[in-house]
């Protein structure tokens, strides 16, 4: 039956068609013989012919040629034997009989013909929608990447101008309230001189404000590096990162290990800043979440590329998945920035190792037309 099934037409199931042919043609039968009586002679043909053609449109080509020929059978008052044969049939009955064949054929062609052109039309309609639909994403998808390059660029300006502005109110608060609380210090330590030995209570109150300014000054020291070490600029990556993790150490009680470089990397100011900031996003989520004993730090040169390492020996990362929040989004975003990558390996109970590379020369860490590269 395949045939059968695989011609086109409105109607798919094989059954379905056969059941429309003989539908159709079973009641162009009856009709033909209720009305013959009266109109004996009426053309059969003209009463089964829109069955053939609706069984064509309905089923297609076979069932428009199976229609046709059940149709010549039963026109010819079932010419089978008993009721009936083709014995005695006149040559012009045998002629309208083999007209009637070729033209209820010829319509089912042209109906096959008409239904292939109307769905290779279709199947056209939809692979131009589908193109179009292709080319509207990938229109989408090069705006969303255009946002995002621009998103990031505004992320990079951002990041720079906080660097710069920390750096800037670090250095104004280092120079100013510094130079202040040293020339009121020097003053009172004058005052402390002049004041006779007899006044005790006057040398206490000096030394207590004394202390105080030390302390002042301490804390002054204290946000400025918090803002932006200057060790950072004046010294470098790595004695920058050895005095963050002595920061840390301290105040955690966790103890580090350091593998860091004597000589200087090569990095512009903004890739510098973007090591150091990662380091102490590293530090302070050990301090938070790990639970670790130790921390190893390293930060060396391979090739092209400046790596740092900071593993830790704590509980791991639960949900790596469901981890990255601002923080280790933020560290990615700014190793992106330089055109470097951050990979994080963590396992429950094994610890986590954090590693960022940096190209030393990639185009992305210049950018900032930086004089002072060889941090
Ligand atoms: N060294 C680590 N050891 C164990 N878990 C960690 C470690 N680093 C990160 N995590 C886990 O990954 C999560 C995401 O870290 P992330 O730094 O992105 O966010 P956060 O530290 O929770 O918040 P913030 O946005 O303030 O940094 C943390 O909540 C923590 O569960
Ligand atoms: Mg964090």
């Amino acid at each position: 039956m395949n045939w059968l099934r695989s011609a086109p037409g409105i109607m798919r199931g094989v059954y379905w068609r056969i059941a429309a042919v003989l539908a159709l043609v079973g009641l162009s039968y009856i009709v033909f013989r209720l009305i013959s009586p009266s109109f004996p002679e009426i053309y059969p043909g003209a009463i089964f012919f829109p069955a053939v053609l609706l069984a064509a449109l309905l089923g297609g080509m076979w069932a428009g040629i199976a229609a046709t020929i059940l149709s010549v059978l039963l026109s010819d008052y079932l010419i089978f034997a008993p009721v009936g044969s083709f014995t005695g049939k006149s040559p012009s009955s045998v002629l309208f009989l083999t007209l009637y064949m070729v033209y209820g054929t010829s319509i089912s062609l042209l109906i096959e013909g008409l239904n292939r052109y109307r769905r290779r039309l279709a199947i056209a309609h939809e692979e131009a929608a589908l193109a179009r639909e292709r080319s509207r994403a990938e229109e989408e998808s090069r705006r969303i990447a255009f946002q995002r390059e621009q998103l990031r660029a505004l992320a990079d300006g951002l990041e720079k101008a906080r660097e710069e502005e920390r750096t800037r109110v670090a250095r104004d608060l280092h120079d100013d309230i510094g130079q202040i609380l040293t020339a009121v210090k020097m003053d009172l330590m004058w005052i402390d001189r002049q004041v006779s030995m007899g006044e005790k209570e006057v040398h206490r109150r000096l030394e207590s404000a004394v202390e105080l300014i030390n302390e002042g000054a301490q804390s002054v020291r204290k946000i400025c590096s918090g803002l932006r070490p200057a060790i950072l600029d004046d010294l470098g990556l790595g004695p920058a990162m050895e005095w963050q993790t002595n920061e840390f150490s301290s105040r955690t009680g966790i103890a580090c290990r350091t593998t860091l470089p004597p000589t200087k990397l090569g990095l512009s100011t903004n890739c510098a800043s973007a090591f150091f900031r990662i380091f102490q996003e590293c530090l302070t989520n050990i301090g938070r979440h790990a639970h670790a004993r130790t921390v190893d730090v390293s930060l060396f040169r391979e090739g092209e590329e400046v790596v740092m390492i900071v593993q830790d020996d704590g509980e791991g990362i639960r949900d790596i998945a469901r981890a990255p929040s601002l923080g280790i989004l933020g560290m990615k975003e700014r190793a992106q920035s330089c055109g470097g990558e951050l990979l994080i390996d963590s396992s429950v109970g094994r610890g986590t190792a954090v590693m960022l590379r940096i190209p030393v020369h990639s185009n992305l860490s210049k950018e900032d037309g930086d004089a002072r590269i060889d941090r």
